[in-house]
């Protein structure tokens, strides 16, 4: 299982990089809204970090639109794949950028026929939000099963990357299931490494380690 980081912030992808556990970045516009840089630029500091999928998201909302600034975000570097809103336009976008072998993520997928028609216009990834359907109400979890058997039926290549990650529990879930992808906060990254077992046996060996003898 592949682990991004869903961060525009370059301390903390640093952090998470040096823990060994991150694969590619995620970004969404309100993630870079907090930087402060142009998105080009933060884009491409990302890319300078971390070695692996770096996702970037067009504005556009027309066909024309998407395909004009994707194209644009993927000259900034060879890892950068354009993260195309679930919309009927940015469908049509999708089929064109997989003919001209630009890598997608298609984001704001919220149900199993949005992720086949994704996956059929050939996206390389697919974001099912998992944690704002869990805000509604609804079982974020149920999609990401939806989805993983509908793409192993079909025998489709999109990659199923679980965003929208609230907590470690998600985490457990999306691996249980056989998702390719989690894309997982700074903060539940580190979330992922805590026991608090782990803390008292720790100070209780460095407590007892007192009691033995130098030499
Ligand atoms: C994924 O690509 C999105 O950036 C992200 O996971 C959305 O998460 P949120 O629902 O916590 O904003």
């Amino acid at each position: 299982m592949k682990f991004f980081i869903d961060s525009g912030d370059l301390g903390e992808i640093h952090e998470a990089q040096a823990m060994g556990a991150i694969d590619g970045v995620t970004t969404n516009p309100s993630l870079l809204s907090k930087g402060g840089k142009p998105t080009k630029q933060a884009i491409a500091e990302i890319c300078e970090l971390v070695d692996g999928p770096i996702s970037a998201e067009v504005l556009a909302t027309d066909t024309q639109g998407i395909l004009d600034e994707g194209r644009e975000l993927a000259k900034i570097h060879p890892n950068v794949v354009v993260k195309v809103p679930l919309i009927v336009d940015g469908l049509k976008a999708v089929q064109v950028f997989t003919k001209e072998k630009i890598k997608t993520n298609v984001t704001l997928c919220f149900s199993p026929t949005q992720a086949l028609l994704a996956a059929k216009a050939g996206a390389t990834y697919i974001s099912p939000f998992i944690g704002r359907l869990d805000d509604l109400s609804g079982e974020g979890m149920e999609l990401i099963e939806q989805i993983t058997t509908i793409y192993s039926n079909y025998g489709f290549a999109t990659e199923v990357l679980v965003a929208s990650i609230r907590s470690p529990l998600h985490v457990t879930q999306a691996a249980l299931i056989g998702a390719d992808v989690a894309t997982i906060p700074f903060k539940v990254i580190t979330q992922l490494a805590k026991h608090p077992l782990t803390d008292i046996g720790l100070a209780k060996f460095l407590e007892d380690a007192k009691k033995i003898p130098k030499s």
